[in-house]
């Protein structure tokens, strides 16, 4: 058998295409985009080019596009650059209970430079509490930040309401949206949604690691986090990383090519996946929302009985991949703070398996690895 990777939320095969040009321009085209000679400017062009297919996907104006180092930067730059540039104004900052640890421990830090955290949360399918929201923003409210799509979970926030209830308690509040799972998977409307700075990260689209985004409306304001040459229009130094940059443009514009077909591919890999698992009479439970509400790509799964670390050795043995609960969390032995929030039982906590799926799966492999999941899982259930 064939390896049958589904660990896509965790970072993504890059396109041939992505390979092809980031070797190209780290051979040829290496000069550094502040130079002024020819070197210099041929580098220039290329990132010009890919702030104009990142700015493509969020319908937005280049000049709102920030190139970082991925997605975590991009969080830090949006939470800790609008925490500290508006402390004048209010110190309190409003997030869900379940965003990713990126975003999740600049708030932790917030909170012992003196901030006030309010942590929305969730219900069983992950969505963020909205009379809760609309009670806690206040006129001392500077930032709001919640996640589009749920890495561990899948669930999908309605950001265009979540943005009203917040504009509505307070038009001053910034609103912050991490749509590191979505981009490149549903359509992005950072407009619709009222939002002012919005995330992205190129290896969870088939891009190359080492490039990000942040989306920053023009007007809105942050305080630079890293000091230096004054790259990206002074919002974040450093010298650019050209090849990761045109990387992720290119990526960007190949995955929001046929998007709507894409994103409707993916949720057949997905549900022919459940589907087999179900015929298979295997036992297990979803977690947080149903495969044909959560995002695309994404879909939670407990076992009961087994232990998801023995599972997913196991599923490897076999060669396939998935993760045990978020891949940002293999570092941490404790259970998940996303199942946690959504109310997942004990027994279940230990057991979930997060399968995500991509462009680069098939069909016959979506089924051939639920049918290895079901053997697998019946042969431990019994010996459990
Ligand atoms: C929702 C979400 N936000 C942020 C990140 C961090 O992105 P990066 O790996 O590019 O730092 C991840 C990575 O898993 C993610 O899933």
């Amino acid at each position: 058998m064939t390896e049958i990777y589904l660990d896509n939320s965790a970072t993504t095969r890059p396109y041939q295409a992505v390979i092809d040009l980031t070797g190209t321009i780290l051979a040829e085209s290496f000069g550094n985009p502040s130079s002024m000679h020819v070197k210099g400017v041929e580098a220039e062009k290329l990132i010009s080019k890919a702030r104009r297919q990142v700015a493509a996907v969020f319908e937005c104006h280049e000049k709102e596009i920030y190139f970082t180092s991925g997605g975590t930067e991009a969080n830090n730059l949006a939470i800790k650059g609008a925490a500290y540039r508006n402390r004048r104004r209010g110190t309190h900052l409003v997030t869900s209970t379940i965003e990713h640890p990126s975003a999740l421990s600049c708030f932790q830090f917030l909170e012992q430079e003196g901030f006030t955290v309010s942590y929305l949360e969730v219900d069983r399918q992950g969505l963020v509490d909205q009379e809760q929201l609309k009670n806690t923003v206040g006129s001392e409210t500077v930032l709001v930040s919640i996640m589009h799509v749920n890495n561990e979970i899948g669930s999908v926030q309605p950001l265009e309401e979540l943005g009203r209830i917040i504009k509505n308690s307070n038009p001053e509040t910034l609103f912050h949206a991490d749509t590191v799972q979505s981009f490149g998977r549903l359509p992005l409307k950072p407009d619709t949604w009222q939002a002012d700075m919005v995330t992205a990260s190129a290896h969870k689209i088939h891009g190359p690691r080492g490039a990000g985004c942040l989306w920053l409306k023009k007007g809105a304001l942050l305080q630079p986090l890293l000091h230096g040459g004054g790259q990206e229009y002074g919002l974040r130094s450093g010298t650019e990383n050209t090849a990761a940059i045109a990387g992720f443009g290119l990526a960007a514009e190949i995955c929001s090519t046929r998007l709507r077909e894409k994103t409707a591919e993916l949720y057949d890999l997905k549900q022919a996946f459940y589907r087999k698992l179900l015929e298979a009479g295997t036992s297990f439970t979803v977690n947080g929302p149903k495969p044909e509400e959560s995002a695309p790509h994404i879909i939670n799964l407990s076992f009961p009985g087994l232990k998801a670390e023995m599972l997913l050795h196991t599923l490897e043995d076999k060669e396939v991949y998935v993760s045990a609960g978020s891949a940002c969390h293999s570092k941490h032995p404790d259970p998940s703070h996303v199942l946690k929030a959504i109310g997942t039982e004990r027994e279940n906590l230990d057991s979930a398996l997060r399968f995500s799926f991509s462009g680069f799966n098939t069909m016959e492999e979506a089924e051939t690895a639920a049918i290895v999941t079901a053997e697998v899982t019946a042969e431990l259930q019994k010996i459990m």
